[in-house]
Formats: structure tokens, sequence, C-alpha cells
């Protein structure tokens, strides 16, 4: 089929998620598909300043929509937030002929599209969503998020073995700057007795609480799930805040790190990351720009990119209450 367009330029950006690959294979195929050549950028805005551009073809995406990571490697760059480094970038494209931009990761990646297609016109940007936090508006996943989670569960499940073994209580540290959702998640499917996360103010004597609850009803294992970013600070933190208070645990501490973002991306995000390369493909031919390719109820949505950005994907009350109950007897 023949279409407009020449050259699309790939790139992922920001932290790397589970899904990444399978997401740089279905852009590049589907453009294949419709003659349009497929150029990787490597080391996402950094990689444009630089001009570590690739040609891709079928075979440079074979053999990795199972891998986590990116092939095209990631990065946050500090150059592209200054005009300066984005005219660097404008002049790499232009040279290359390179005027269509997929760009997967999270709100960082969007914010830079936005500025960049602001003071340059002439190049169309549509996003993907690659972030594990599952933190941007309008998409009920991003791609990794899903894998994260599972592998978070794997953890808490091993924890809790030993945990049970010894009659320990343990907090568990899972990523999440600014959101709950992986913590949330992973901490009902794993059957945690208090999930701590950034949209809820931490209530430290409530916690007390609850664990001495807990005690008294003789559980032989005890697990904490706490986001990184929770208010009172990260698990280290709250367990120097109340430890005191919880003589009778012998409390230990896991902080679960990055190995939440490596590992082989589950079916689900295998999946949503190939519905979003082939929408981001066709929202290029039909003339759209600054959007984010998301998935609703396994659909693909296109999202204006102002939108994802300057809202927040929000926790489900249900979620929290659901959390509550299950840990309350
Ligand atoms: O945004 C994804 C994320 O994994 C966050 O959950 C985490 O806080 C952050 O990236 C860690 O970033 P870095 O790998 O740069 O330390």
């Amino acid at each position: 089929m023949s279409s407009k367009i020449q050259k699309i330029g790939v790139f992922t950006s920001g932290g790397d998620s589970p899904g990444m690959n399978a997401a740089i294979r279905a852009v590049v195929r589907s453009a294949l598909s419709q003659g349009i050549e497929c150029i990787g950028i490597f080391r996402g805005y950094e990689g444009m300043i630089d001009g570590e551009f690739m040609p891709l073809v079928s075979q440079s995406v074979s053999n990795i929509i199972q891998r986590g990571g990116t092939i095209l490697k990631s990065a946050r760059s500090a150059q592209f937030r200054e005009k300066a480094g984005r005219d660097l970038a404008y002049k790499q494209l232009k040279a290359n002929g390179i005027e269509y931009l997929v760009g997967i990761g999270g709100d960082g990646t969007f914010k830079g599209g936005l500025a960049f297609t602001d003071e340059h016109p002439d190049i169309k940007f549509i996003g993907l969503p690659g972030t594990i936090d599952n933190d941007l508006y309008g998409t009920d996943y991003t791609i990794g998020y899903d894998t994260a989670v599972n592998t978070v569960v794997d953890c808490i499940d091993k924890i809790r073995d030993t945990a049970a073994s010894h009659d320990r209580l343990f907090f568990v540290e899972v990523m999440g700057r600014d959101a709950g959702f992986i913590a949330l998640r992973s901490g009902i499917a794993s059957g945690a007795d208090a999930i701590l996360i950034p949209e809820y103010k931490t209530d430290l004597d409530g916690l007390v609480a609850t664990l001495k609850n807990r005690h008294t009803m003789r559980k032989t294992s005890n697990i904490v799930v706490v986001s990184e970013g929770d208010d009172q600070g990260g698990a280290f933190e709250i367990v120097s805040k109340v430890k005191d208070r919880l003589q009778e645990f012998e409390i230990k501490v896991t902080v679960l790190g990055h190995l939440q973002r490596g590992g082989n991306p589950s079916s689900l995000d295998r999946l949503i990351s190939s519905q979003m390369g082939v929408a981001a493909v066709n929202a290029l031919l039909a003339g759209k720009n600054r959007i984010m390719i998301g998935v609703q109820c396994g659909q693909t949505v296109e999202i204006p990119l102002e939108k994802a950005t300057k809202h927040h994907n929000t926790i489900k009350p249900g979620l929290i209450e659901l959390a509550t109950t299950l840990s309350s007897i």
C-alpha cells in the first residue's frame, strides 16, 4: 500500500519496562507492511541529539517479543529538556529525513514530545505508554505494569514462605515514586496485611494497631507492602519510625528495586504492546499527531498527549476497600 509517509523513527525513553521490545516489533512490522521505512533511534532523546539512527528491517525485531529491556536502549535526557538540545535533535531528524516519531515511555517522554512538536510542528509524534508505574491517564494498562506486578507477587510469595517459617514481619518496598498502583495490585494479589501508597496519607498509629491485632490473632506471617513514594518514606524509614512500638515482632525489610523492571513480559504486556504499536502506525497514517495510544477494555484508544500528561491515573477506591476488608480479619 502506498502512503505519503516515507519513514518512521521509533525510540524508547525513560525507565525501561518489559514489553517495550514487543512494542518496537509491532511498530516496525506494521510500518514495513505499509511500505514505510522504520528507523530505530537509540538511547531515547539523547540518541536523537547524537544522531544514533539505524534502519530496522523485519529481522531486526525477530526473537525480541519475549525479551525484557529494550533493544533500542533508553535514557533520561537532561539535554532534551533544554531548547538547544531539542534544536540539535531536530537537525539530526531532518538530516535523516525523519518527520514521524513513535516514542515509547512515560510522562517525561510525552512532555518532551509536546515541547518538541510545539517548536517544530513539521514533526509528528505519537506516544505509547511504557512504564511499570501505570500512572498515565487514559489507559487501563501501561506497557510493563502487568509484568512488574507479577514479578512483585512472585517475590512476596517467596518472602512469605520464610516469613511464616520464622514468624517474622516483613516490610517489602516496591517501585512507584509518585504512584501506588504496583503496591496496591501486588499487595492485594499477595494477601498483604497492609499496603502503603503515595495517594493516601499513611497513618502510622493505625498501622501499628493493625499489626498488633494480627499478632494477637497469632498470624504467622505478616507482610506490609510499601510504595517507595509513600508520604512517610520508604520501607526502612517507616520501620525506623514504628519499630519501638512493635517490639513483639522480629522485623525485616526487603527492597525489591530494579528487579521489578526486568524479566520476560507477561502475555498481557506482549498483547497490549502489539496492539498499541500497530495502532500508532495507523494513527500516523490517518494524520493523527500528539496523541497517546492507550488500551481501555481491551481496545486501543487515542488520548491527546496534553490530557495524558496533565492528569494522573487514579486509584480505584473499591480496591482500597477490598484490601482493607481482606486484611481486617
Ligand atoms: O518510572 C519508572 C520507575 O521504575 C519508577 O517506579 C522508579 O521510581 C524509577 O523509575 C527509577 O528510576 P531509575 O531507574 O532512573 O533509578
